[in-house]
């Protein structure tokens, strides 16, 4: 029985801020439906200033880059993957301002991996390595009111992505103005 595709609606300048613990899945599920331009990942860009993409200490570097990139790309009406954890609220809240300021909509995908994989995932990965007690942190902040809380933050809408789900991303064309 094929199962029926879960469908994600975004408009084509919409910033998506993809949610979930190292190991969740993210990069995968960006890497393989958008296009390499429109993902904007905190480990792009710390390797991108340092030639590791786990060097925590580039991190700050990397997020004025990506705040920036983003910045850029939404003036355009360009859409936009955010690929970080997002786990926390002020981290979104920077993200949201910047949609917000160039009127795009946000849209929230949640990575709904259980604790146990990510951690297995995140134990095997080459060149990187995420405490188990971080990613129990992670998830921790990705309770059951997360998409209330999303949608009270300024998402237009959220979407939950488990690993068994099949995925259609629907773009829909806006007339969308670059901004000066
Ligand atoms: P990702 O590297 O996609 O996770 O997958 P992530 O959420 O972006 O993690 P961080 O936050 O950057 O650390 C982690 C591992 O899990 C595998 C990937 O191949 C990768 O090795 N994976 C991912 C699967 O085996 N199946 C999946 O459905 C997704
Ligand atoms: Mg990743």
């Amino acid at each position: 029985m094929t199962k029926t595709p879960k469908v994600v609606n975004i408009s084509d300048s919409a910033m998506v801020v993809l949610i979930g613990a190292a190991g969740s899945g993210k990069s995968t599920f960006a890497n393989a439906r958008f296009r390499a331009t429109e993902i904007l990942s905190s480990d792009f860009f710390r390797a991108l200033v340092s030639d590791d993409e786990g060097d925590q200490d580039a991190t700050d570097d990397a997020f004025e880059l990506l705040h920036l990139t983003l910045e850029k790309r939404l003036r355009r009406g360009k859409l936009c993957v955010v690929d970080a954890t997002n786990v926390r609220a002020e981290h979104r809240a920077k993200l949201l301002a910047k949609a917000a300021a160039f009127q795009r909509q946000a849209v929230a995908i949640i990575l709904e991996t259980p604790l146990i994989i990510c951690v297995e995932r995140a134990a095997s990965r080459a060149g990187r390595s995420v405490s188990a007690a971080i990613i129990r942190q992670q998830t921790k902040e990705l309770g059951p009111q997360l998409a209330d809380d999303l949608l009270r933050e300024g998402f237009a809408s959220v979407f939950h992505i488990s690993s068994l789900d099949q995925v259609e991303i629907e773009r829909t064309t806006t007339a969308t103005a670059r901004l000066k």
